[in-house]
């Protein structure tokens, strides 16, 4: 869709142009997965797909929204009320993102919005850490609420956690709000710092959603993150962030099984998503096909997020590459995306595998996207 369309979708259903445009992008994870909440490392870099918000204030207190993702609908409700859960579950997300930007205490007003996303939704390509930055940055320049891009972020996250009930971390929202064009970002999710990481020009970002059906993600997602507090507290850290390798195996015998092989997962991911930015700075494609694919073993065989779609993948992929290219899956796990890193020759031969073999073996469809690492929220009046 133009641009121009989409403002004039916003004149055609508010009578008048909007007064701004607030845009931020989804994220694919090349490594450190499931890190975030334990406080570790992550390696997540934005995608050139996005979420863009045209917002306008309004004379009451009325939010109004509407979706070109769900022609039709509609969301409207009061800041004057209590935030509760609405009919639909997009409108939630703005519900949620509204009620944290209330609960820490915003002055806000009345405004009309209008969504449109191109990120794929149910991949594990963040749609909603987009939708919900988005969202934050239109509400900071409607009302001038002079937030940075780190609350928004934690804004984004709080929505989830408190009104979701997403135990997520912080790491979509972040690099949502933070992309650098060119860039990953690694960052410290302990302190929330953050060093940017260039791409090398000839790595592509190729990621293939395997269109697996995801189910209970959310149950299971909370789950993982329960196990590892509790290995945390076994081993009397505050956070896994404060444990090793070493300390997990003295601890062994008090945690339970799952406790323990989470643990593990954590810990040796941390140190692969260090390994993982020596190795994009040396640009040596041996190790970053090592390093994603024991990210993924340790997925599949140690925190158990990946299923028999996203491994059948993966197996495509890495034999197709013959060793010339790096293979994982990627995101919150359980169906989603896999992300390939390769040379532009190898492009070409991913797609022809995955297309010949992946259909017949698993009855789905997969959609493949070959992706440049994009920039985060930019938020700018419209003319
Ligand atoms: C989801 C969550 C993130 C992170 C990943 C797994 O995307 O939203 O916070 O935990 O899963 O790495």
């Amino acid at each position: 869709m133009t641009n121009n369309q989409f403002t004039a979708d916003f004149q055609q259903l508010f009578g008048h142009p909007a007064q701004g445009l607030s845009v931020a992008p989804g994220r694919v994870n090349l490594i450190g997965e499931f890190t975030d909440y334990n406080l570790g490392y992550v390696l997540p870099c934005a995608l050139n797909f996005s979420t863009q918000v045209l917002f306008k204030t309004r004379d009451d207190k009325q939010v109004v929204v509407y979706s070109n993702n769900y022609p039709g609908e509609q969301d409207s409700f009061s800041i004057d009320n209590d935030i509760a859960q609405g009919d639909s579950q997009w409108g939630n997300y703005i519900r949620a993102v509204v009620y944290v930007l209330k609960k820490r205490g915003y002055a806000l007003g009345g405004i009309e919005l209008l969504i449109s996303s191109d990120v794929p939704q149910g991949a594990g390509l963040s749609s909603s850490a987009a939708l919900e930055v988005s969202i934050a940055g239109a509400f900071n320049q409607a009302f001038n609420l002079r937030i940075d891009t780190k609350t928004i972020a934690l804004i984004g996250q709080q929505a989830e956690n408190e009104f979701m009930h997403c135990q997520c971390g912080i790491m979509d929202q972040l690099i949502s709000a933070q992309a650098e064009a060119g860039h990953a970002l690694k960052i410290d999710c302990d302190d929330l710092s953050t060093e940017k990481v260039l791409i090398p020009e000839d790595l592509n970002l190729v990621i293939v959603n395997s269109n697996y059906p995801r189910k209970l993600v959310e149950s299971e997602y909370n789950q993982r993150r329960l196990d590892c507090e509790g290995a945390a507290q076994k081993m009397q850290v505050s956070s896994l962030r404060q444990a090793n390798l070493a300390l997990l195996e003295q601890t062994k015998a008090v945690l339970t099984e799952n406790e323990y092989k989470r643990a593990f997962h954590v810990l040796s991911e941390n140190q692969r998503v260090v390994d993982t930015v020596t190795a994009l700075a040396n640009n040596s494609m041996d190790d970053l096909r090592d390093l994603l694919a024991a990210s993924h073993q340790s997925l599949r065989d140690n925190f158990e997020v990946t299923v028999p779609a996203t491994d059948g993948l993966v197996d495509i992929i890495s034999r197709a590459l013959e060793g010339k290219g790096a293979v994982r899956m990627t995101g919150g796990g359980f169906g989603g995306a896999v992300i390939c890193l390769c040379r532009d020759d190898e492009i070409a031969v991913v797609k022809a595998a995955v297309e010949r073999e992946y259909q017949p073996k698993f009855d789905l469809h997969a959609d493949i996207f070959v992706c440049q690492a994009g920039t985060g929220l930019a938020v700018n009046t419209v003319s």
